[in-house]
């Protein structure tokens, strides 16, 4: 009885990590690990004393009518790469009990809406870059090691896995422009770029020294020309260009950062999401991309959706439908706008 009890432990034991290799086998990479704000948020702040929360109708009308805490009517742009690579959707990390959280091999979600980089940016509770980063931490150091009994294993894993990046937004809404307004100063949007970069490359840093490599990392998109921010006239509707020139150094820059941490960081790979790029080439001519609507959103004021989700580039005030979601993956995964100087096909092939 003794032996057949230890030969079941065995076999369950291999099953697991034959299970766990069989899954690996059919995806591109081990796992994808998403860092971000709202705009890649899996769930994580349902857990959490906030006002940005999304898990209540129409949120999700696409996810199988599921509120899951997505600010989107269907899946993120982290979801649909993660898909795109074979692997499941990562998890919100607040959403895995503690005790199945080492189960977890193919990815976890970090992300909060209305976090930033920036310590001090939020709106309520949310989990700022430096907790994201503080969790996953304990996902290395706790969990992976459980599923990986050789270091050298889990390094290979980390090595090989995609760690995704979607944040800074946030530390312009709720913490420059708020600023700006409310002590009417002027303050200079050159440094506070160089700021927010040094700030997230050293953030960068501390997910390399736990072992991650390959990065995709969002560039801050045209938040002027959002529903909530657009210059509205009576006869047109355009983009707040105030807005959008005093994030543009942040975008401008965040090349060469990265460029400049591949050099520092041995191994290190970087591929920039050019949101700014894909919302040029969209507004030139939405009709290519099936939009009838980028100004509006989806959502009216009675909280109902539109019909027509796939003809919308916005679902809410500032967060993008699946469609638009869709486009920006699918661009990023294996064509050549949306993300450089490599899609994420290439990044997967890189060393
Ligand atoms: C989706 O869920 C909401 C709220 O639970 C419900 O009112 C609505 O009828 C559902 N819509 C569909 C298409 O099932
Ligand atoms: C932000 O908070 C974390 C702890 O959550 C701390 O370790 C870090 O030093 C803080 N960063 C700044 C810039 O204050
Ligand atoms: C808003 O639109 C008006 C009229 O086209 C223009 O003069 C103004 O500069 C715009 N404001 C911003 C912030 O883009």
């Amino acid at each position: 009885m003794f032996i057949f009890k230890v030969f079941w432990v065995i076999y369950l034991l291999t099953l697991q990590v034959f299970l766990a290799n069989s899954y690996r086998a059919k995806s591109l990479v081990p796992a994808l690990y998403v860092f971000g704000d709202s705009s890649v948020d899996a769930g994580n702040n349902n857990n959490l004393n906030t006002i940005a929360k999304v898990n209540t109708f129409p949120y999700g009308i696409d996810f199988n009518n599921c509120s899951t805490g997505r600010f989107s009517n269907g899946k993120t742009f982290a979801d649909i790469i993660a898909l795109k690579l074979g692997l499941p959707m990562p998890p919100a990390y607040l959403g895995v009990s503690t005790t199945e959280r080492y189960q977890i091999v193919s990815g976890i979600n970090y992300a909060s809406g209305s976090c930033g980089i920036l310590n001090t940016t939020r709106n309520g509770e949310c989990l700022s870059l430096d907790k994201q980063i503080e969790y996953f931490t304990s996902t290395v150091t706790n969990d992976l090691p459980r599923n990986f009994r050789r270091k050298a294993k889990l390094s290979h894993y980390l090595s090989k896995s995609i760690f995704l990046l979607s944040i800074g937004s946030n530390d312009y809404i709720l913490n420059y422009f708020k600023q700006e307004m409310e002590t009417n100063q002027k303050g200079n949007p050159e440094e506070f770029a160089d700021y927010l970069l040094e700030q997230l490359g050293s953030k960068i840093t501390k997910i390399y020294d736990l072992g991650g490599r390959k990065f995709v990392i969002g560039s801050i998109g045209p938040i002027g020309c959002a529903p909530s921010f657009i210059n509205r006239t009576s006869s047109s509707k355009d983009c707040n260009e105030d807005m959008n020139q005093k994030v543009k150094p942040f975008s401008n820059k965040l090349p060469w950062k990265l460029q400049e941490l591949q050099t520092q960081l041995s191994g290190s790979i970087f591929t920039i999401s050019d949101n700014l790029k894909m919302f040029k080439k969209i507004k030139n001519s939405p009709e290519q991309f099936g939009f009838t609507n980028i100004w509006d959103s989806c959502v009216g004021q009675d909280a109902k959706p539109c019909e027509n989700r796939k003809q919308y580039l916005f679902y809410d005030f500032g967060h993008s439908t699946e469609a638009t979601n869709e486009i920006c993956a699918n661009n990023c995964f294996s064509g050549r706008d949306a993300c450089f100087p490599l899609n994420i096909e290439q990044l997967v092939r890189a060393h």
